[in-house]
């Protein structure tokens, strides 16, 4: 087998392994045939790792074991041979203390497991939120052809006539059960009807935000990531990524090739006109920089200011979810309205240019995926902060925010712990008004431990009780991509490492002015300098394992918090030592 580039069987990375007369390909050979291959099998043909990040507890991954079925069909029919990898879950909803804490976990994992196995190409298979950067940060590292297979969004969440949106009507139900409006009855209602499918969350949360912007960095099969989990085609899909990562091997297409300045650039637009989570700051800087491409904060905070948000999707949009966004003509289509916007050029997956790949999309439902002379929003996915709050950085969703949050000073409510801040939020006498700035702080990468999705702080219920809904909240912790509200978040540096959040006390005045991209406390310098003379660093969280090692080498949120050591520029230059 030959292809346009001259790449022959005998070039096959997993030749090293498999083709040499000595002792040590004999081993492999005939461990290979142990496992039930004959030599025309695993010989002359490119061997395809699905690295499937499944586990009896990541509901969002549950039909995983079915699509493995259909990838491995596809990398079969295209003449490779498919050997199933798993690679750690990292599940959303029952990872403790966050699942954040293990995404450079995932990302190590992947990157070893591709180096270290005679692979060819690999298809990465995740969605639940840190899958998806975990599994491309390592594979891109690792340097081989891989194409990422997104797990999909699950079916609208439905209960008593009312469509359900992952995690946004979670947190909406449950201030209505605070203020007493709603049954036991209707909430046990609402917990069994929110997720009803395999897949993942169906709002644009985190987990549909990340996948969108892999499809627009061309590491996906074209809109492959609005396809929802349930639907027949997410089948198809899979059993054709199979098919085209045995040809993207013979091509040689690596991902070097596809990952650019210029396709980060278009990653980042969609995701402001999707309304992205928050998430995708941390993780996006993340990715890029694992390729090579510096992307800033103030980059995003540029695109944010000029992109409008067209994707009607809740949470930043009223009504629709991403099964509706599927119907509407998903990302493809959304895509093809922002043509004039992102550089069509660049080169995909597929072997074509993104121009290419958009031929033929339309849309479907233009009030799901809006025109730009019509958008949900002119601007406002995200915005960044600066200020002596932040003088790294900070982030908010303006979009999803009340706006008369968006110029505002109010006095702080400090807390040191989230146990500290739960107590208080329940206590009929707290000391609390709509116009107080709620604070909690050691909830970063360092302090979190882990930078949990705490920072949609919950609104007192004595506020709750008198109807207000939404306050100014500041936080160094991440919030879910399914959160709303006006909540400042990921405030670098973290105050556990000594940044200025830890030095405001309950009572000082905030201020957030965010047409300036300020975030500012109104406390006198040579005071502040003061606090900062007597602030002792806390205890470390972790002794001992992997926390350790986290604490030890993880970057902060403006960096998008990946580790020293596994950084591009880090040591020696990314690659493969031969070290057999
Ligand atoms: Fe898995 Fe939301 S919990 S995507």
């Amino acid at each position: 087998m030959k292809d346009s580039r001259g790449k022959t069987a005998d070039d096959l990375r997993s030749a090293r392994w498999f083709a040499p007369d000595d002792l040590r390909s004999f081993g492999h050979r005939s461990r290979m045939m142990q496992l039930g291959y004959s030599e025309e099998e695993f010989r002359g043909r490119p061997i395809i790792g699905i690295l499937d990040t499944w586990s009896e507890l990541n509901s969002c991954h549950s039909h995983f074991p079915e699509r493995v079925k259909d990838v491995k069909r596809g990398v079969q029919m295209a003449g490779g041979l498919p050997v199933q990898m798993p690679a750690l879950s990292v599940d959303e909803s029952f990872t403790k203390p966050t699942s954040m804490l293990y995404r450079n976990l995932l990302a190590m994992e992947a990157e070893e497991i591709i180096r270290s196995h005679p692979l060819d190409g690999v298809v990465l298979m995740g969605g639940c939120d840190k899958t998806t950067p975990g599994l491309v940060m390592g594979a891109i590292t690792a340097g081989i052809p891989f194409i990422y297979l997104p797990a999909g969004p699950m079916l609208r969440g439905h209960y008593a006539g009312r469509i359900l949106g992952s995690g946004s009507d979670a947190w909406k139900f449950w201030d209505e059960r605070r203020a007493g409006n709603i049954s036991d009855e209707e909430w046990l209602g609402v917990q069994g009807g929110i997720a009803r499918s395999a897949g993942t969350c169906m709002t644009m949360g985190t987990a549909s935000t990340m996948t969108a912007i892999t499809d627009a960095l061309g590491l996906t099969l074209p809109g492959a990531s609005s396809i929802p989990a349930a639907d027949a085609g997410h089948q198809r899909m899979g059993s054709a990524c199979g098919r085209r990562i045995v040809e993207m091997v013979w091509e040689d297409l690596t991902p070097d090739r596809i990952i650019t300045d210029a396709s980060v650039q278009n990653a980042a637009i969609v995701a402001m006109a999707t309304g992205c989570s928050t998430n995708a700051v941390v993780h996006l800087i993340a990715m890029a920089r694992r390729a090579g491409v510096d992307l800033t904060l103030e980059d995003l905070d540029a695109l944010g200011r000029t992109t409008p948000l067209v994707a009607n999707v809740r949470p930043s949009g009223k009504e629709y979810l991403m099964e509706d966004f599927f119907y509407a003509g998903g990302l493809r289509a959304l895509m093809k309205q922002m043509e004039e916007r992102i550089d069509t050029s660049c080169v995909t997956v597929t072997g074509k240019t993104l121009g290419e790949n958009l031929e033929g999309a339309e849309v479907y439902n233009d009030d799901v995926i809006r025109p730009l002379s019509n958008p949900v929003y002119h601007e406002g996915s995200l915005a960044v902060l600066r200020g002596n709050l932040c003088p790294d950085g900070a982030v908010i969703k303006p979009a999803a925010c009340d706006p008369k949050y968006y110029n505002h000073e109010g006095p702080a409510l400090v807390f040191d712990s989230y146990p500290e801040m739960k107590a208080a939020v329940d206590d009929p006498d707290l000391d609390v008004t709509p116009d107080h700035v709620m604070v909690l702080r050691n909830a970063g990468p360092q302090g979190g431990p882990g930078f949990p999705e705490w920072g949609m702080l919950p609104i007192p219920t004595a506020l709750v009780k008198q109807g207000h809904r939404d306050m100014l909240r500041i936080s160094d912790a991440r919030m879910s991509g399914t959160s709303y509200g006006a909540c400042v978040l990921h405030v670098a540096p973290e105050s556990f490492v000594g940044g200025p959040l830890g030095l405001l006390k309950t009572g000082d005045i905030v201020r957030l002015d965010l047409a300036n991209r300020r975030l500012d406390m109104l406390v006198d310098e040579d005071e502040i300098e003061r606090r900062r003379a007597t602030w002792t660093p806390p205890e470390p969280r972790f002794q001992r394992g992997w926390g350790w090692m986290f604490s030890k080498h993880v970057g902060q949120a403006d960096t998008g918090c990946d580790f020293d050591y596994l950084q591009r520029d880090f040591g020696v230059a990314a690659g493969e030592p031969d070290i057999f």
